[in-house]
């Protein structure tokens, strides 16, 4: 089964080919990044307005580039949420008429869900069930315990920033460009992690916060400046970092032990986070777990990861939602 993906949920248009949720025959990807940049976040009109103009060319391209046509296309599947609500009435309008011009049924999935089906599409005959799931995104941050597919738990999440918008907003108060986090990420390899000692928000439960290391960074950015010294920005950003991931790991790894978790799944933007990466193989091998994390470029939105969720999606309940399907820019995974 060949479904074709749509996402358009926020600052990425994206169109892919995947068969039987495992094999990508096309993924492309527009990003509206140089858009945004000069306003230092993502302005929702401006984005809706890029996934507009990049969607026809996208589309074409992803059948070119694996050689089909809309006839070989068997299901379209389309973020429906969360995300901006302008944005994501572009991908599903887009959707929803394209699986009426050829015939298809159409398939909503949630981001959320599309990120962590990234995994599935990378490591399909490795998963297994019950598996821990750390989503971390720019508007995410979850520890979730997936049950079979489709089935979750959240055992935890972010009460205040999630962690990607934390690399955005440091990264902009230090002056770096949108988004902060590859930027931030590429910096601190050259930076002193114990340069100044920021906070590890260690809440006793499960769940997660970065607002107090963001103002930590704000107040040391701020006294530096009074004192006319220069930023040592590698410095400031490799101590972020390594604030920011060891809370992430604190948690995480916390769990693995109590629960017993055998494997762990981690996917989203700042899954690309080199320092997450190689501190949580190292973790891996010395607490005996298994880690998926997903290729760098199936890290940060695409399409093959909704067109893959839907694959899966679809062999569990077979539903066209053409006619019924509704954006839902607050869509949490609770509510699947
Ligand atoms: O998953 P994603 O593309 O979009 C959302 O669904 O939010 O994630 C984007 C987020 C941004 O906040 C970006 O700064 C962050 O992922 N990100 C990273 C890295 N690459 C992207 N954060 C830390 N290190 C990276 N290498
Ligand atoms: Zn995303």
């Amino acid at each position: 089964m060949i479904i074709l993906g749509i996402e358009s949920s926020c600052d990425e248009t994206a169109v892919a080919l995947v068969e039987n949720g495992r094999r990508i025959l096309s993924s492309e990807i527009r990003s509206q990044i140089e858009e945004h940049k000069i306003y230092g976040g993502v302005v929702p009109e401006l984005a809706s307005r890029c996934h507009v103009e990049a969607l026809h060319p996208l589309l074409n391209s992803a059948l070119e580039n694996a050689g089909l046509s809309y006839t070989d296309v068997d299901a379209i599947a389309v973020t429906c949420g969360p995300g901006l609500q302008g944005a994501l009435l572009v991908g599903v309008t887009a959707a929803e008429t394209l699986a009426w011009l050829i015939d298809r049924p159409l398939i909503g999935v949630n981001h959320l869900e599309g990120h962590i089906y990234a995994n599935f599409l990378s490591f399909p005959d490795q998963i297994e069930f019950p598996l821990l799931v750390l989503l971390v995104s720019g508007g995410h941050t979850q520890l979730l315990q997936m049950d079979g597919h489709g089935m979750y738990q959240v055992l935890g999440g972010t009460r205040d920033d999630a962690i990607g918008e934390a690399f955005d907003k440091v990264a902009r108060l230090l002056g770096l460009p949108y988004p902060g986090g590859p930027v931030i990420d590429q910096l601190a390899q050259s930076g002193n992690p114990e340069a100044f000692p920021f906070p590890r928000s260690m809440l006793q439960e499960q769940d997660f916060s970065f607002s107090g290391l963001k103002t930590a960074v704000l107040y040391t950015v701020r006294k530096l400046e009074q004192n006319k010294q220069e930023l040592p920005i590698a410095d400031l950003c490799a101590s972020f970092q390594s604030a920011a991931i060891d809370t992430l790991l604190e948690k995480t790894l916390r769990l693995i032990e109590t629960k017993n978790i055998k494997q762990l799944s981690v996917t989203g933007g700042v899954s690309a986070n080199s320092l997450l990466r190689s501190r949580l193989k190292t973790a891996s091998q010395a607490q005996n777990f298994q880690v998926f994390m997903p290729p760098l470029q199936l890290c940060t939105d695409n399409a093959a990861m909704i067109a893959a969720c839907a694959w899966y999606q679809w062999q569990k309940k077979p539903e066209d939602m053409r006619f019924k399907l509704q954006t839902r820019p607050r869509y949490p995974l609770s509510q699947i």
